[in-house]
């Protein structure tokens, strides 16, 4: 099993911002100048809209390396990107139509096709393309940002489908009964535990059930299958989703 994730404990939604923007910036710099670009999985969802925010404004949008930042998503939802619900529309509205990153350098699922399936087809040769991977190779990101659903999903895996058990393609389309938006786009586990660091924030009471279940019991939801198998796995949480983790007090 990869890294056991390294938790650090902020004190609200607004600490975790600025704590995640800044992992981010790091992450960039070091990955240009150890290789010349930067390649990111944003998530969606509602907990890093006020980390994108952070970085489309100073001091963080000055540092990123914007012209060397490449842009994928780990998850879409099956609605156009200008949709309310897409998780493109989202980074785009947020940060990426804000900071001058060539458009050439993102790359959103079509959310909107017809059929999911050439959608996802279509994703994973956009992958193998900008990473210069072969068929059974994984694209390594140098960076992918989840967060985590309060039943235990991450991305668009969640527990129970059959897509967390994808071992072969990098990139499923799923039917996500209970989710908002049911169909789904995600990055399967094997590409996010080839990257070379995981990000997963997560915020908020309601989530403090789901982060002891997931940081403490043995790996049976999604998001504890996260486990970058060389790549470093940091978890931002704030004090109220760590509140029933052992010496949460002690913070
Ligand atoms: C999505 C996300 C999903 C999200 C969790 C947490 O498309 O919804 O990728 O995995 O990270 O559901 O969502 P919140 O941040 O809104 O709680």
């Amino acid at each position: 099993m990869g890294s056991d994730p390294h938790v650090t404990v902020v004190a609200d939604p607004e600490a975790l911002a600025e704590a995640a923007a800044r992992a981010i910036v790091e992450a960039a710099t070091e990955a240009v100048s150890a290789r010349g670009s930067f390649k990111v999985a944003l998530a969606g969802g509602e907990t890093p809209r006020a980390t994108y925010a952070r970085l489309a404004g100073p001091p963080w949008s000055e540092q990123m390396p914007w012209q060397r930042t490449w842009v994928f998503f780990g998850d879409e939802r099956g609605v156009p990107p200008d949709h309310k619900d897409s998780n493109y529309g989202m980074a785009y509205r947020t940060v990426l139509s804000r900071v001058p990153i060539p458009s050439a350098q993102i790359f959103r699922i079509r959310g909107e096709a017809e059929d999911p399936e050439t959608a996802a087809a279509e994703y994973a040769r956009d992958l193998a393309t900008a990473f210069g991977t072969r068929r059974g190779e994984l694209p390594r990101f140098d960076l992918v940002l989840l967060g985590l659903g309060v039943d235990g999903h991450t991305a668009s895996l969640f527990p129970g489908s059959p897509v967390v058990k994808e071992i072969f393609r990098t990139v499923a389309a799923v039917h996500a009964a209970a989710a908002t938006v049911p169909q789904r786009f995600t990055l399967t586990l094997p590409v996010l535990n080839a990257a070379a660091r995981v990000l997963l924030l997560v915020a908020g009471s309601e989530k403090a059930k789901v982060v002891k279940a997931t940081l403490s019991e043995p790996a049976t939801l999604p998001a504890a299958m996260v486990r970058p198998a060389t790549g470093e796995l940091v978890w931002i949480i704030d004090r109220a989703a760590a509140a029933l983790l052992p010496n949460a007090g002690a913070r």
